[in-house]
């Protein structure tokens, strides 16, 4: 027995119940697939190298899988769990005197701290095969562990005799082996079953005849065993692997008004004595400061948020950098490639793109600036829209610092407005404005009296 093991991730298989044409394990549950949280276990569990069997879409599982210490071997076709360790064999052969885990790719909860009771009964009790098991009320679609006069065999659900399928007591898909028992049993399995299948699953029987040591790890942490065969079980996951998150976030002084209403993935990082209110959803690696307010509705997606921000109900934040002590909403849309910085403020049904909005800088209301510069302390007047985009390109707009935009500007880009400069409201600006001076661009108001109207002849 060795304690230095390699681990063997099972991913060919399409995954049919999930009816997708995307490998079912590369479907993301909070931010990451299904194999990534099951690579990301595996690795915190120190095996020498990990191995992905890769088939059924291969190079998309291949981009996946792209780790350190992680190599992935194809299998050309899928023809069952036994099949697939098959493709890695001759790795596994230059191995022999160690062991190797063999983990379904399917199952998203496994936490190393529920794997690591097995590995340490098999190195215990000096074992050929250990494997993980686990009761369930309903056993439907698993593999039923049978005990009978010292043997231990496991018969798939397709193959299983009526009273066979009442047996609650599920193999799990996580094994840990001898290479070379492994090596020497897989050759005699056949695939004389409903399926039609090479099952790694009879390799116990086959070890159990030769009176091998195998041994059961059973577990109680039912929910984390079983696996995500259906949209819905991965629904379920993603409600489990939540209430994780939350509570992670809790512990370090975060707080999450109703955890069943709060979305956030499992790489964001969130800084204490946050609040974080119903119903926001924080998705990919978001990274959100200390002592923010983020208020109902609010959805942010890969944005980076400085401290003691605010951010107002219903705002919806892409690919942006929001600074220190700044406001953002209600309403606001903040578009890929923005950075507010700090102490700058945001208001009601303002949309930026592609822009910096300086320092103390203000757009309270109903505005569009896209492909814009806004330097410190800038006033956007309401209804403010720079017109970027004549219908081949796009063009830039600068405002430097200290300007007053004036109600209801359009400011058609490529222009600048200088320093302290003002714009009457109303304005549509077609030239540069130059620093400190007013500029109104609008047609004069004229005014008549009214005329006596003639009356109409019958
Ligand atoms: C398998 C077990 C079953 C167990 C269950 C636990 C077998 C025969 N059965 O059933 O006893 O209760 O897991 O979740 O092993 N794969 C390949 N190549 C293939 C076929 C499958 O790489 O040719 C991969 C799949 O991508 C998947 C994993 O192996 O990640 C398991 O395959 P799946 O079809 O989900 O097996 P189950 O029917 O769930
Ligand atoms: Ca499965």
């Amino acid at each position: 027995m060795s304690e230095r093991f390699h681990a063997l991730v099972l991913a060919a298989g399409k995954g049919t119940r999930f009816k997708s044409e995307r490998n079912k394990v590369l479907h993301p549950v909070l931010g990451k697939s299904m194999l990534r949280l099951v690579l990301d276990c595996v690795l915190k569990l120190k095996p020498e190298k990990v191995y992905v069997v890769v088939g059924y879409q291969k190079e998309e599982v291949k981009k996946e899988a792209a780790l350190e210490k992680v190599e992935c071997i194809t299998q050309q076709k899928q023809m069952g769990t036994a099949h697939a360790v098959l493709a890695a064999r001759n790795i596994l052969k230059r191995e022999k005197e160690k062991d190797v885990l063999i983990i379904n790719a399917d199952h998203p909860l496994l936490r190393p701290e529920t794997l690591k009771p097995l590995l340490a009964l098999h190195r215990r009790d000096r074992n050929s095969l250990t494997f993980l098991s686990v009761e369930v009320e309903n056993p439907a679609g698993f593999g039923r562990i049978l005990y009978s006069d010292n043997k231990i065999r496991i018969v798939e659900e397709r193959d299983a005799t009526p009273s066979e399928r009442k047996i609650k007591e599920i193999n799990a898909g996580v094994y840990l082996f001898k290479i070379k028992d492994l090596l020497r049993a897989l050759p005699r399995i056949s695939n004389q079953n409903k399926k039609g299948e090479y099952y790694l699953t009879d390799v116990i029987e086959i070890l159990s005849q030769e009176k091998k040591k195998i041994g059961v790890h059973k577990s109680s942490r039912t929910q984390e065993v079983v696996g995500v065969n259906s949209r819905y079980e991965l629904a379920k996951a993603a409600e489990v692997l939540r209430e994780r998150k939350i509570l992670a976030l809790s512990d370090k002084g975060v707080t999450v008004c109703d955890p069943h209403n709060s979305w956030i993935d499992l790489d964001v990082k969130i800084g204490a004595d946050t609040t974080i209110y119903p119903s926001v959803i924080i998705e990919g690696k978001s990274v959100i400061g200390s002592q923010c307010r983020l208020y109902p509705y609010v959805h942010i997606v890969n944005s980076r948020v400085g401290n003691r921000v605010k951010i107002l109900s219903s705002t919806v934040i892409e690919e942006s950098v929001i600074e220190n002590d700044a406001q953002v909403g209600p309403f606001s849309r903040i578009r890929p490639n923005t950075i507010i910085r700090s102490g700058a403020k945001v208001g009601n049904f303002v949309e930026m793109k592609n822009t910096v909005f300086g320092k103390k800088s203000k757009a309270g209301h109903l505005s569009y600036l896209g492909d814009c510069e806004v330097e410190k302390e800038v006033n956007i007047g309401a209804g403010t829209i720079t017109c970027n985009y004549d219908g081949k390109k796009k063009s830039k707009t600068i405002i430097e610092a200290g300007a007053f935009i004036g109600s209801g500007t359009e400011l058609i880009a490529p222009v600048k407005i200088g320093k302290k400069a003002y714009i009457g409201a109303g304005s549509t600006i077609t030239k540069d404005v130059a620093p400190e001076s007013l500029a109104v661009a609008r047609s004069k108001q004229v005014e008549r009296r009214r005329g006596r109207r003639k009356k109409r002849k019958k």
